[in-house]
């Protein structure tokens, strides 16, 4: 049966110049590169220069990921943008991105903010919508600068979280309706906001008029972080009627490398075939995942055919997964 899917056509990505190390922490905070390599994994991550926005770092992705993809702008008719740290409170990011990226008038244009898990959020709407055949292009970003909502004195999470964008753009194509198929084979989301207190922003426009900052328990948050992620796998695995051991690649939240390792070991998957880049940009919220495809991609780590697997965890708590074949 012939069925609509959505085609990975490009992505792209894009880091801020300044680059922040372990060592450069050290001398801000009491802390020193040992602790944060052994118990985060990361060694460095981009900071964001003053005037550098998240819309900034989300356009120059979003070419790349356009010229990768082989189309012009005006093809792309729905535009959406996961953040947790948009330019402003409103309007949507996206729709100021929108107008600078030339896309046609009246092109739909919406934020989603689901943490960490924005960018699978963000996939599955668009999925849906090209599935639907309301939209035939979508240009799906995932882009933060989290070092505007860090307490840049609070070791505790000044140490884990950096800045970039990542996009992709995704066309409607005919696929047989089997999990042979290539382009998005599933999407899965959940929430649970019974825990939100233990990672949110200590502000907010309706609670202080704030922006706040970043405040974690660390140590609550990684114990949900393992199982949500292995979740993500196995359904979305499941819907897609695939099972573990057809995977070439996952693709985790880049987080923490111990809490990849132990999702890794629980879905029985070798670590080389498991994309890892948190130690280089450190914890990028929505951005992570798109960031870490892009960045294989360039690379020349995938083949054509390959499958994917993609799992999410983040504030909220929310959490999915993605399957796609490339
Ligand atoms: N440098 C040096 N010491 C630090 C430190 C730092 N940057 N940050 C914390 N410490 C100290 C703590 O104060 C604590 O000291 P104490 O025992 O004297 O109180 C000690 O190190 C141990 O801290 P703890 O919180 O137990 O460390 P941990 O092994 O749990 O690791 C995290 C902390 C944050 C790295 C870890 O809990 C984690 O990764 N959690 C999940 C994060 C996550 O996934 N977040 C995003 C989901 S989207």
């Amino acid at each position: 049966m012939t069925v609509i899917r959505s085609q990975l056509l490009g992505t792209g990505y894009k880091l801020p110049a300044k680059v922040l190390t372990n060592d450069d922490l050290s001398k801000m905070v009491d802390t020193n590169d040992e602790w944060i390599s052994t118990r985060t994994g990361i060694r460095s991550r981009h900071i964001a220069a003053a005037g550098e926005t998240t819309g900034d770092l989300s356009y120059d992705a979003a070419l790349t990921a356009i010229k990768n993809a082989g189309i012009r702008n005006e093809e792309i008719d729905f535009i959406i943008v996961a953040t947790i740290t948009g330019d402003n409170t409103f309007p949507a990011t996206a729709a100021k991105l929108a107008q600078k990226l030339g896309l046609k008038p009246g092109t739909p244009a919406m934020d989603v903010n689901a943490a960490c898990s924005g960018f699978v959020y963000a996939t599955q709407i668009a999925d849906n919508m090209i599935r639907l055949g309301q939209v035939k292009t979508a240009l799906v970003i995932g882009a933060e600068t989290l070092s505007k909502i860090t307490d840049w004195t609070d070791r505790n999470t000044c140490v884990l979280f950096g800045d970039g964008a990542g996009a992709a753009v995704f066309r409607a194509t005919e696929g047989e309706g089997t999990p042979e198929d290539t382009g998005v084979l599933a999407t899965k989301i959940y929430a649970d906001g019974s825990q939100y207190e233990h990672l949110c922003s200590d502000g907010g426009v309706s609670v202080n008029q704030k922006a706040g900052f970043i405040h974690m328990d660390g140590k609550e948050v990684f114990k949900v972080a393992i199982p949500s992620l292995v979740q993500g796998v196995e359904e979305s695995l499941k819907i897609a009627g695939l099972s573990m051991n057809e995977v070439d690649w996952y693709i985790p939240h880049q987080a923490n490398l111990r809490i990849i390792d132990s999702v890794a070991k629980k879905l029985e998957i070798d670590m080389e075939k498991v994309i890892v880049t948190v130690d280089h940009h450190g914890n990028t919220s929505a951005a992570s995942i798109p960031l870490a495809l892009a960045e294989s991609f360039e690379a020349g780590k995938f083949k054509k055919g390959d499958l994917l697997v993609i799992s999410a965890m983040g504030a909220g708590f929310t959490w999915g997964g993605i399957v796609i074949r490339i």
